[in-house]
């Protein structure tokens, strides 16, 4: 890569606000290469441990399946340039979710059937162990048909070729589907009937629809009479992921289980607010219905796995970890950390953890105990490189009752942490991290808690502000925030994990209960340039028990070579 390097991640955000989600066109926008690049290289902002390729535009992670011993992602991926176009399903293998090496694409436009685009899918392991994709193509008419592929030798755990029967397309929109609307097929689950059912998103009118459909061989598929599940005002669901977790524990399931020890997740990716939203609730196998749980929203009042730059999101069940893990796309051009995914104590909410295979990758450590900070006070994490580190922390709160109070008009978190961000001070907070700081602090991304006082217990906002961050005009970088359910009367302290790679942060709060992910392009704070403090703007004095930061490897990142 040349100076060319840093107009490209400019190209690449400008490409994903204009570009249409249908249009395949390898658009350059000469006025975003003509930036001064301010004596940054062309390197500072590419990630080091998140999962991309070593150039161009990816989207949604598609197919992530576990074979003979080696983790596949399949991704959305344009080999000819860095805005969306020109899309094939990439092929990455890992034995340790941490370490990637590229291999030729596995799915790209060459049959009637997808000639006008391989869009995203899932994989289904079938009971003879060996995988099939479900994929979206792109038909000479431009209508959205599901294709069916499977390995050409299924005995290369590389899974390196892919073949896709002539009999395709395996399901065709109806006369009841719009066509240009019909996508994103999920991983299929078998019922105790022996049949497989999976579903497409789609839409009617504003209706979010997953339609249902239904098959003995995995070759002819019939129509549900009725969607799986449905919601008005919706719009159009992308990339719907639907899956049992475990009433009890954190090990994962398989997609088809079943039985009364288990609930399910349906997740939903709107492409009218392009986040993702899910709820849990119950799935009938004999009405081959599914109903969220009361209380739980399809919307975007609902829950999110992420309240940040999240969406396309995907899970596979890896049976070598007995868990779920979950892999989202976080524009403009990665994935996150691969995280596994359980349901909570209680049943409200899912929670998530990056994989414990990350934790390889940390190298130097820095420590701090029993840091009280006062209002106004700081404390700089120093001895390791800031820009590229994993930071575990944990506050214990004090002065509960100098808490704000909660006005219960306050229902979007993301308003509230625009209204009230790290530098208004509080009562119990602001308190958090100052990531990727400049040496003056005239440029940093605030990650932080923010607690309330609310009608029956407290309110907590955990809050990634990116305001003071002096990235240049025109990049997207909204303040992003989600409540966390906790009870912080009763725990004291709350815990806060941040993963930072030069221009992504990555926060698990409470343990993961409340996730985000930002995309962060300072100016000043690169590389060993950037600095990282602890701080609080809160009136109560928060002590930090434990502080844990380690500077972060560099796995084989999609560099080739030799599985
Ligand atoms: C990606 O980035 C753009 C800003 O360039 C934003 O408007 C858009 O909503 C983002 N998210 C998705 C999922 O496309
Ligand atoms: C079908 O979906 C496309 C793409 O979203 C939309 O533009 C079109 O209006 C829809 N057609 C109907 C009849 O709803």
């Amino acid at each position: 890569m040349g100076g060319a390097a840093v107009a490209w991640l400019f190209v690449l955000f400008a490409a994903a606000a204009i570009l249409p989600a249908a249009e395949a066109a390898h658009t350059v926008y000469s006025e975003y290469q003509t930036h001064e690049p301010e004596k940054l290289s062309p390197q500072d902002h590419r990630t080091a441990y998140h999962f991309q390729p070593p150039k161009n535009w990816i989207n949604d992670p598609n197919g992530p399946l576990f074979y003979k011993g080696v983790y596949h992602l399949f991704y959305q991926y344009n080999p000819k340039g860095a805005v969306w176009g020109n899309i094939v399903w990439a092929h990455s293998v890992s034995r340790d979710l941490v370490n990637w090496i590229p291999l030729p694409p596995a799915i790209y436009p060459s049959k009637p059937f997808d000639i006008n685009g391989c869009w995203s899918g899932s994989a289904t392991i079938l009971p003879d162990g060996r995988p099939a994709i479900l994929y979206t193509g792109i038909d000479p008419r431009n209508r959205q048909v599901q294709n069916v592929a499977f390995p050409k030798d299924p005995a290369d755990p590389y899974l390196r070729e892919w073949v896709k029967p002539d009999y395709n397309p395996v399901i065709n929109p109806d006369a009841a589907i719009n066509a240009s609307a019909f996508r994103d097929p999920t991983t299929a689950w078998r019922g105790g009937d022996g049949w497989w059912r999976v579903v497409v998103g789609s839409k009617n009118d504003l209706q979010g629809l997953a339609v249902l459909y239904r098959s003995k061989d995995f070759v002819r598929w019939v129509k549900a009479a009725a969607p799986l599940h449905s919601a008005a005002g919706t719009g159009m669901w992308e990339c719907p992921d639907f899956f049992p977790v475990a009433r009890r524990g954190r090990n994962g399931l398989d997609t088809s289980a079943a039985g009364p020890a288990l609930k399910h997740v349906m997740k939903v990716s709107l492409d009218l607010t392009r986040f993702e939203y899910y709820t849990l609730g119950s799935y009938s196998p004999e009405k081959d219905r599914y109903l969220p749980d009361a209380g739980m929203a399809d919307d975007r009042t609902g829950l999110r796995y992420d309240y940040g730059n999240f969406y396309a999101s995907k899970t596979f069940y890896d049976p070598a970890g007995r868990r779920r893990i979950l892999w989202g796309w976080s524009n403009e051009s990665d994935s996150t950390i691969p995280r596994a995914v359980w349901l909570d104590n209680g049943g409200r909410q899912l929670v998530q953890w990056p994989v414990q295979e990350l934790e390889k990758l940390r190298g130097k450590k820095v420590e701090a105990r029993d840091l009280i900070l006062r209002k106004g006070a700081r404390y700089e994490i120093k001895g390791i490189l800031t820009s590229q580190a994993d930071v575990e922390v944990t506050f214990e709160v004090t002065g509960l009752e100098k808490a704000e109070g909660f006005d219960p008009r306050w229902k979007d978190a993301q308003e509230l942490c625009k209204k009230k961000g790290a530098d208004v001070a509080g009562g119990v907070g602001p308190f958090g991290l100052w990531v990727l700081a400049s040496g003056d602090l005239s440029e940093r991304t605030a990650v932080f808690f923010r607690v309330f006082k609310g009608k029956e217990k407290h309110v907590v906002l955990l809050c990634h502000d990116d305001s003071s961050s002096t990235s240049r005009a025109g990049v997207w970088k909204p303040s992003f925030a989600g409540f966390v359910d906790v009870d912080i009367q009763k725990d004291r302290k709350i815990s806060l994990r941040s993963l930072i790679d030069a221009s992504v942060v990555e926060s698990f709060g409470a343990g993961g209960k409340t996730c985000i992910t930002s995309r962060v392009y300072p100016v000043h704070a690169v590389g060993g340039a950037a600095h990282l403090h602890a701080f609080n703007n809160g009136a109560a004095a928060v002590k930090i028990s434990l502080l844990r930061a380690w500077q972060m490897g560099t796995p084989n990142m999609n560099q080739p070579t030799e599985p």
